[in-house]
């Protein structure tokens, strides 16, 4: 039994052998302080957010992409594990990707729970690779292929030729600092305080970042500032645009910079193949022709773009041996 695992600060994905995606869930886990011990991770975890009594603490170890509670990061790889493989006897293989912005202690600490959680071997895989090979592309040729992984915590941009990274960079701005620009634009701009949440859906139903019209709009609930009470606004594309405009050029200013470095046959490559767009960010409406109008090169939206890396772990067990860069083979069954 093959496994692939994307540990996204957002959501972890796990994929299957032959069945697929097997399982999409929020990475947040909830924890019983007092009986030291895991009582939800995923779905049934999230709804707890905010609403637990003192000795359960419900946390997003990953949130922006660096593990900021180690046991608890354990803890949840351990439970989606089990969650998928059950209490079986034989042992997986896994090949897993984290966010790029791990250190390699922490990536240890990592491939520890999976061992811990039963795993044969463990593999690790860079965020970018497995995205772009989830995205669809043969990454053998002597061709240059670009991806833009815009994920929750991180975006990652590489271009990949040969089974190996050429050129690569990772920013720390995603969708979760979209969410947070966006919840700090209401309270500037209208006084009104709204959750991350809140401004998340805002930023999914009412962004058109690359021909803000006043068309999208969604209505958002909150706290005013001054008034002290319950509130409610119409955000509409122009607000949303303005409040995440500045990061975004900060991601397309990366994208620009990956390019510059790039040896100049791969750009051609590139400029005919087009930039893949994959991560959840990918979606954010209007992104697409922004980013292609900024730097010149089609870039296209990858097929299901929030399940490329998952899809690509999957992949990566038939390359094993071929892989060279943003993979590596970090635990042998002893
Ligand atoms: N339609 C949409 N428009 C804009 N953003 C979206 C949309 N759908 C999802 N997102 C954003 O995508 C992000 C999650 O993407 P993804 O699942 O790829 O992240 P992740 O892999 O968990 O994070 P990372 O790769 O940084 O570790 C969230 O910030 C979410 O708000
Ligand atoms: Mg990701």
């Amino acid at each position: 039994m093959d496994i692939g695992i994307d540990l996204g600060t957002a959501n972890v994905m796990i994929s299957v052998g032959n069945k697929g995606i097997v399982l999409n869930e929020p990475s947040v886990v909830a924890f019983n302080k007092r009986l030291d011990e895991v009582i939800a991770v995923g779905d049934e975890a999230y709804k707890m957010i905010g609403r637990t009594p003192d000795y359960i603490s419900v946390v997003r170890p990953l949130s922006d992409g660096v593990i900021s509670d180690h046991k608890m990061t354990e803890k949840m790889i351990e439970a989606f594990i089990e969650k998928v493989t059950g209490k079986q006897l034989f042992m997986p293989n896994i090949v897993m990707c984290i966010p790029s912005s791990i250190t390699d202690v922490e990536s240890r600490a990592v491939v520890d729970a999976a061992k811990i959680a039963g795993a044969r071997q463990v593999y690790l895989i860079e965020e970018p690779v497995a995205a772009i090979m989830g995205a669809g592309v043969d990454i053998s040729k002597p061709e240059g292929n670009m991806v833009v992984d815009i994920g929750g915590g991180t975006t990652d941009i590489a271009v990949i030729s040969m089974n190996g990274v050429v050129t690569k960079k990772s920013l720390k701005i995603a969708g979760n600092k979209l969410d947070k620009a966006i919840a700090k634009y209401v309270s500037s701009r209208y006084r009104i305080l709204i959750g991350e949440k809140t401004a998340e859906n805002a930023k999914m139903a009412a962004a058109n970042v690359y021909s803000p019209d006043g068309g999208r709009k969604a209505v958002v609930k909150g706290r005013h500032l001054v008034r002290g009470l319950p509130e409610q606004i119409e955000l509409t594309d122009y607000d949303i645009y303005e409040a995440i405009i500045d990061q975004l050029d900060e991601i397309i200013n990366g994208v620009k910079d990956v390019f510059e470095k790039t040896p100049p046959e791969l750009v051609g490559d590139i400029y005919r193949n087009g930039v893949y767009l994959t991560g959840g960010g990918a979606l954010l409406y209007g992104l697409d022709r922004l980013m292609s109008s900024q730097v010149g090169v089609k870039c296209n939206i990858a097929d299901d773009p929030i399940s490329c890396v998952a899809k690509g772990t999957r992949y990566a067990f038939q390359k094993l041996d071929k892989l060279l860069d943003g993979f590596e083979q970090v635990s042998m069954f002893k």
